[in-house]
Order: structure tokens, then C-alpha cells, then sequence
């Protein structure tokens, strides 16, 4: 009996990740550290902080340094998301939010972002969302449930009766600890273990979630 839908932002909705990888890449040659494409995609959906350890692996930063690391690179990030506007969310993902509205279902956003807010802003989808769960939200993120859990209870909602939309590996374990139905949003190798695997929202309607929901037998 699902009654509510969380989504996360950056690459369910609109695709920021671009943006997160050019401001890491800028920050990265500063200061001298290799930094390509390939090794960004081991940052999708982890926090800013765990996204700069793994940036500088083994390199020895002091704790001021990181603080200035993870500063500048969001004055970067800062600086690309004013370019957004609504063209930038994904294909089909405002469709599926009004025919997830229509349908009655409450709608969150479960972003680790402290940027989330401003990029919905531009995207100009705030009004179609029930609650908004940021990276300011909680303590502990992704892969700890916290963050969906929070998102849930905003809207009211047990776990059991939320789905989760995430294209992140760390994303859909955080649906799967909170007892959620978890939607993954790419490949398989990313996001095999959710429930349902979709290569986009592109033609998603209520009607056919909950049709493969019911072949799942739920
Ligand atoms: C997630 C992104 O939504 O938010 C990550 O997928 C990002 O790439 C994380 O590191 C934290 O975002 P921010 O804007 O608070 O640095
Ligand atoms: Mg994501």
C-alpha cells in the first residue's frame, strides 16, 4: 500500500552530477591531485566530505585544509547551479510528478545535498513537493537510512509504504536500511539490488509502477 514517493535530486530529476564533477575537477588540478570522469563516478550520491577523502586517497591533509578543500569546491558548484533552469530536469520527471500527485501520493525529496533547495528553486518544481529532506537534514548520510527515514516522517508516512527513486549505489542501500521500496535509476551493476530497475523516468506513470509493483508481488 504505497503512499508516498521519495525522490533524490542529482541524476533522478535533473542531472547536477555534471556539475559536481566539474567543480571536483577544478578543485582536483588546484591542487595538483589526478582527477578524471571515470574516477567521478565512484562519487555519485556520497556526501561532500566522503566525496573529498576519496579524491585526496592517501594524500595528508590537516582537518583546516579539508574544511578550505570542501568550501571551495562548493563556491564552484554554487557558481554552475545558477545556470539551471526548469529545461535541465530529466525527461519524464515532471510528468511523473503530477500524475504521482494526481494520483494522491505524497512527494518528498531525500537529497544528501546542502545545495537542494536552490537547485529545485531553479528547477521550479519546489511546489510540487509535500516535504524536502537536504543535506541539512540529518547527520548521517547515504548509505545510513537516516536521511529517507527523515523524509518519510516529514510526509507522515511509515518506511513500509514509501518508494524510493535513487540512481546512486549508496542511495539504494540507504532505501533498502529503511525498509523502503526502492526504485534504481540506471544501470543494473549500479543499482541492481533495488526492487525495480528503470533506465530512466522517461514514460513513468503511477499506473505502470504499480503494475510492476504488483509482479513483485507486493
Ligand atoms: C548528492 C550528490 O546529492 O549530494 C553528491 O549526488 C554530492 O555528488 C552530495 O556530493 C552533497 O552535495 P553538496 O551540494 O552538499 O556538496
Ligand atoms: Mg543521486
Amino acid at each position: 500500500n504505497i503512499q508516498g514517493i521519495i525522490f533524490d535530486l542529482d541524476g533522478v530529476l535533473t542531472d547536477t552530477a555534471e556539475y559536481h564533477y566539474q567543480a571536483w575537477q577544478r578543485l582536483a588540478d588546484e591542487e595538483g591531485i589526478p582527477f578524471n570522469r571515470q574516477a567521478n563516478e565512484a562519487l555519485r550520491g556520497i556526501s561532500r566530505r566522503a566525496s573529498l577523502m576519496l579524491i585526496i586517497g592517501d594524500r595528508r591533509y590537516s582537518e583546516v585544509q579539508i574544511q578550505e578543500m570542501m568550501e571551495r569546491k562548493n563556491d564552484y558548484y554554487v557558481e554552475l547551479i545558477q545556470r539551471i533552469t526548469p529545461k535541465d530536469l530529466l525527461p519524464g520527471a515532471v510528468s511523473l510528478l503530477d500524475d504521482l500527485r494526481q494520483a494522491g501520493l505524497k512527494i518528498a525529496l531525500g537529497s544528501a545535498s546542502k545545495n537542494a533547495r536552490v537547485v529545485v528553486e531553479k528547477l521550479g518544481i519546489i511546489d510540487k513537493l509535500d516535504a524536502i529532506a537536504d543535506g541539512y537534514s540529518v547527520q548521517k548520510p547515504k548509505p545510513a537510512p537516516d536521511l529517507f527515514l527523515f523524509a518519510a516522517q516529514q510526509l507522515g508516512l511509515p518506511a513500509t509504504q514509501c518508494v524510493v527513486f535513487e540512481d546512486a549505489a549508496a542511495g539504494i542501500d540507504a532505501a533498502l536500511a529503511a525498509g523502503m521500496w526502492a526504485v534504481g535509476m540506471g544501470p543494473p551493476e549500479r543499482v541492481g539490488t533495488a526492487h525495480i530497475v528503470l533506465p530512466s523516468l522517461a514514460g513513468v506513470t503511477w499506473e505502470n509502477l504499480q503494475g510492476k509493483f504488483r509482479d513483485i508481488a507486493l
